[in-house]
């Protein structure tokens, strides 16, 4: 995100924790904050137009994206970008999509102007479901989903923020076809040369093959209900906004894995 807007030209204020790690880019100032830290927030905001809202993670994200926000408001900033969750509804059945919705209608309360870019599931992450043996394992039945890459999200975000006409929208951001984890894993196999299969486990099996890894009940929950948002059919949305937007087609798995074959490495590395 902040290379492309560089690229553009744009203005940029990085707000991170560890300004080590902060990229160097022309027309770009690196500011030390945190979500949770309302008056750092502040003073890192102050003069700010735009704040793209990253979600936060971890179980007290909720908390962060209030504090953010506020501190936002306090600021005089004037429009607020939230990277929010495809389905986003207070009753979802994916336990983050209810945290992105609460956030959603914390930013509509402010009456600033928003758009809430809604992604699907990552296709950068298909490879890290599979585990090293190669099998997908979750009750997500036959339930489809279109994933989206990174870089379509980053490139969608860039045209929401440096193009008018998106005040009030909320864009559902996925690829272009929604697929089962049966059919993941089969392209996920022609691409790589490898077996892959998706196994259906019953939602007492998800979680007890997951409780082995001492997850608190926060990961716990959001672990088992991102299989349960896909059985349901809530993660089937195919939208056109990645084209829409970035006048170029969503990446595939196939451009993905081509592009990024240290993605499953974790596959081949048991194999070998
Ligand atoms: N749709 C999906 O499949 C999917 C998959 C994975 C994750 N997610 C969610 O999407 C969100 C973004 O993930 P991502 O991988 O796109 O982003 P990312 O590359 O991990 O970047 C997150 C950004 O948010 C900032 N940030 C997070 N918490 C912060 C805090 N408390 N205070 C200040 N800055 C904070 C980070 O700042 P620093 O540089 O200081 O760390 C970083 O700039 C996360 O909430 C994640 O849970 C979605």
């Amino acid at each position: 995100m902040a290379s492309r807007l560089a690229a553009l030209g744009r203005q940029q204020r990085l707000l991170i924790r560890n300004p080590e790690q902060a990229p160097q880019l022309p027309s770009s100032e690196v500011v030390q904050a945190s979500y949770e830290d309302g008056s750092a927030m502040r003073a890192a905001l102050n003069g700010v137009q735009t704040l793209f809202l990253v979600s936060g993670s971890g179980a007290g994200r909720l908390a962060q994206h209030y504090s953010a926000i506020d501190a936002a408001i306090a600021a005089g900033v004037e429009r607020i970008v939230y990277t929010s969750f495809l389905a986003a509804a207070p009753l979802a059945t994916f336990t983050h999509s209810r945290e992105h919705s609460l956030t959603e209608q914390y930013i509509r309360a402010t009456g600033k102007r928003y758009t809430f870019l809604r992604p699907s599931f990552y296709l950068d992450s298909v490879p890290r479901w599979f585990s090293s043996d190669g099998v997908i394992r979750g009750p997500a039945g036959n339930g489809t989903i279109a994933w989206v890459s990174r870089d379509d999200l980053a490139d969608v975000a860039v045209a929401v923020l440096t193009t008018s006409g998106h005040d009030g929208a909320s864009y559902d951001i996925t690829g272009a076809q929604a697929l089962t984890l049966a059919e993941i894993a089969e392209q996920l196999a022609r691409v790589t040369g490898f077996p892959a299969s998706y196994q259906s486990e019953t939602i007492e099996e998800a979680r007890e093959s997951r409780a082995k890894l001492n997850p608190s009940d926060w990961e716990l929950e959001a672990w088992v209900s991102t299989y349960l948002a896909i059985a349901t059919g809530e993660m089937s949305v195919v939208s056109h906004t990645v084209e829409a937007l970035t006048n170029h087609a969503p990446q595939t798995l196939a451009d993905y894995i081509h592009q990024h074959p240290e993605s499953y490495q974790h596959i081949t590395a048991a194999r070998l």
